[in-house]
């Protein structure tokens, strides 16, 4: 099992229909193939955890950094670990903009931390990485 973790910045032109595209994309292609993750958006920065095989995700990264509607694609981490986190998500979303998140959703969201600390025995780096920013951003 290999998981890759990157954050990138959205094309300031990007559209709620552009990440509709993105997400059916991610759900059909990631459940074919295995791949599990996390997508998270806010104030235009992407946030994303990918798990699978090692070279399924690798191919899927490059294919993701080649894509025009986000630029600055910084890899933050990768490494093979034991287990997956996410192991029912073919893609999770949160839109965490701050003019349409509703305090339910951001709940759920906090939520989803206490659910993942307590399921991963032993998080990776790149998980608590991955947490760590996410739980920036939701609180900012
Ligand atoms: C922020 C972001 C995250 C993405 N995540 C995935 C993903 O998890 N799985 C996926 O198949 N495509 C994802 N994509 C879309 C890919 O970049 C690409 O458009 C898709 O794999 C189709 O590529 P193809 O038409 O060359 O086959 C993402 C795109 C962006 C901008």
């Amino acid at each position: 099992m290999f998981e890759l973790i990157y954050r990138s910045v959205a094309r300031p032109t990007i559209t709620t229909a552009d990440i509709e595209n993105i997400l059916n994309t991610s759900r059909d292609f990631n459940a074919k193939n295995n791949i599990t993750g996390c997508l998270v958006f806010h104030n235009n920065e992407f946030i994303q955890i990918l798990e699978g095989d090692t070279q399924t995700v690798k191919a899927l990264y490059a294919k993701i950094k080649n894509d025009q509607r986000h630029t600055d694609v910084m890899l933050l981490d990768e490494n093979e670990k034991e287990q997956r986190i996410f192991p029912n998500w073919s893609m999770a979303y949160y839109d965490l903009n701050s003019n349409n998140v509703n305090e339910s959703d951001r709940l759920l969201f906090i939520n989803n931390f206490i659910i993942t600390a307590d399921i991963t025995e032993k998080p990776t780096h790149a998980v608590k990485l991955f947490w760590h920013i996410a739980k920036l951003l939701v609180e900012e």
